[in-house]
């Protein structure tokens, strides 16, 4: 299947509190996504990707799951479930789900179970460890939320681990019947008719079996969240780790044609393992590097060459801008820069991840002290302002909440709401919505953007250019990174012609060897 749905389309990823509220409590739910469908056709995506919407005590928004096969009464219900995979489906519509496989909630069954005694038949589901010979914690792991990853149970007289909150309990994967278990959970969405899932820390569920202590860090400056005190060396990314997923690949691969993605934070020459032995692994291991990158268009096109480089005989590229967890693209580069952010995203080589409300632009949002929703912003307070800003709800018109809800939603709307918003946007051919279902659909079209080759042609501080190359179809993508006009030598482009500009115009206009920009504009071009 070498150009399947997942290769040449786009994910969208829904964080479902914050997509569209169907029953006026303020929060996202399922049925309010299945009422937004029309919409991410007409936007011209190919799949979504649901957060999760498990049963949960919502320590951490659903990550922290306490039943894996069904779905929370905030959310809805299995019957709303397969209402909206069938209406999905029948509008041509994939839809992935996330998998939170390194951590359980601590009110899961199995973990009642696990804590319950030392003798208990689930005990070793779970990480339990005696203390360290002075008494504390079995080792020196810290959580990614802050604080030490061990906590104490007075009961049963053990520490367990928790990579996460203490209320996320990590699973001991090195425990077959653990494993047995998990594939079943797959198999249940598999049969519901789920085309695929995002795997939560993937690279986090095999620990070091000796429980070592991690080393320090070398590059940590004294400050920043405690978690990057220490390198993971232990704590994540081991060797046994992919055995493990190549077993998660042959449950998905019972099924026809259906997509593991894995949330993988690693440098390039480890993240690229993560497609497998013989491409076994996961199929696309998220490639997080734009979320990082210097905003410069040298930095950014060494970046791309590299990763292209990196990539396995027969892997498939994918990029990602933002998420659930990190700022905001238009919060990180600005409003003008968001728009070259998106034209990069839906022209480069590999499935784009778009998340929802980048469309519109939604920037960096304010959240008030009193209204922090953040569990680690809660815990870990000094090292910034958590990852509520990324998690507003979405904005569909210029009511009263944005369309979203008949209520207060969950999290602020943006103060620009009443002009930042989808029915605001979508008859301006200059917003950046208009730009971004522009693109969406051309790159569906054309098979030089969803499937071609893909070359640097050009990178200054300033200008990125590069072109896609599908047999005789070409396709040029050139960006001005800089808040002034800028013009560039480009004799490849000789002769072409603009098809879309991230400031709209500029429609049908040849150019010649010298291409001309805007300030912070972006233009594709088709070749003669
Ligand atoms: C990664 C998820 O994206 C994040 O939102 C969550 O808090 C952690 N994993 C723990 O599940
Ligand atoms: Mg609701």
């Amino acid at each position: 299947m070498p150009h399947s749905w997942w290769r040449t389309g786009t994910v969208y990823q829904i964080y479902p509190r914050s997509f569209q509220d169907s029953d006026g409590d303020g929060v996202g739910d399922l049925e309010g996504v299945r009422r937004r469908l029309d919409y991410l056709v007409w936007l011209g995506v190919d799949a979504i990707w649901l957060s999760p919407f498990y049963p949960s005590p919502m320590q951490d928004f659903g990550y922290d799951v306490s039943d894996y096969c069904d779905v929370d009464p905030l959310f809805g219900s299995l019957a709303r479930f397969d209402a909206l995979v069938g209406e999905a489906h029948a509008k041509g519509l994939k839809i992935i789900i996330d998998f939170v496989p390194n951590h359980t909630s601590n009110a899961h069954p199995w973990f009642l179970a696990s804590k319950s005694a030392r003798s208990d038949p689930k005990r070793d589901w779970y990480l339990w460890r005696d203390p360290a010979p002075n008494g504390g914690p079995p080792n020196n792991w810290f959580s990614h939320f802050g604080g030490g990853a061990w906590s104490w149970d007075e009961q049963t007289q053990q520490y367990y681990l928790h990579s996460f909150l203490p209320e996320q309990p990590d699973l001991n994967w090195r425990n077959p019947q653990v494993r047995a278990a998990m594939h079943d959970v797959l198999r249940f969405w598999l049969r519901r008719g789920v085309d695929g899932f995002r795997v939560d820390v993937i690279s986090h569920i095999v620990k070091d079996a000796a429980f070592r202590d991690n080393p320090a860090n070398p590059g940590w400056t004294g400050e920043g969240p405690d978690i990057i005190r220490l390198a993971q060396t232990y704590s994540s990314d081991q060797p046994e780790v992919h055995d493990v997923i190549a077993e998660m690949r042959r449950v998905v691969d019972e099924f026809d044609d259906r997509l593991l993605i894995g949330e993988i934070y690693l440098p390039i020459e480890r993240l690229v393992a993560y497609y497998g032995k013989e491409l076994q692994g996961v199929h696309l291991p998220f490639n997080f590097q734009l979320l990082d990158a210097r905003w410069n268009a040298a930095e950014i096109g060494r970046l791309i060459e590299k990763y292209e480089a990196a990539l396995p005989q027969g892997a498939w590229p994918n990029w990602v801008l933002s998420n659930h967890d990190r700022p905001r693209i238009a919060a990180r580069v600005g409003s003008a820069q968001a728009r070259i952010a998106t034209m990069l995203l839906l022209t480069l080589r590999g499935t784009p991840t778009l998340y929802y409300g980048d469309e519109i632009g939604i920037g960096h949002v304010d959240i008030p002290a009193d209204r922090i929703q953040d569990p680690w912003a809660k815990r870990e307070p000094d090292v910034g302002v958590g990852r509520d800003p990324s998690r507003t709800p979405m904005q569909w018109d210029a009511g009263q909440f944005a369309g979203f809800s008949t209520r207060e939603p969950w999290l602020p709307l943006t103060p620009d709401r009443e002009t930042r918003n989808v029915a605001t946007m979508r008859d301006d051919d200059s917003s950046i919505l208009a730009l971004t279902r522009k693109l969406l659909h051309y790159r569906r079209e054309r098979a030089p953007l969803n499937k071609g080759e893909w070359r640097l042609l050009c990178s200054s501080d300033d200008i990125l250019a590069y072109e896609r190359v599908s047999g005789e179809e070409r396709a040029f993508v050139a960006l001005n990174f800089c808040s002034e006009p800028r013009s560039c030598a480009l004799p490849t482009t000789a002769g072409a012609t603009i098809t879309i500009s991230t400031h709209g115009g500029r429609c049908g206009e040849a150019v010649g060897t010298v291409l001309c920009f805007r300030r912070d504009e972006g233009v594709l071009l088709s070749s003669p």
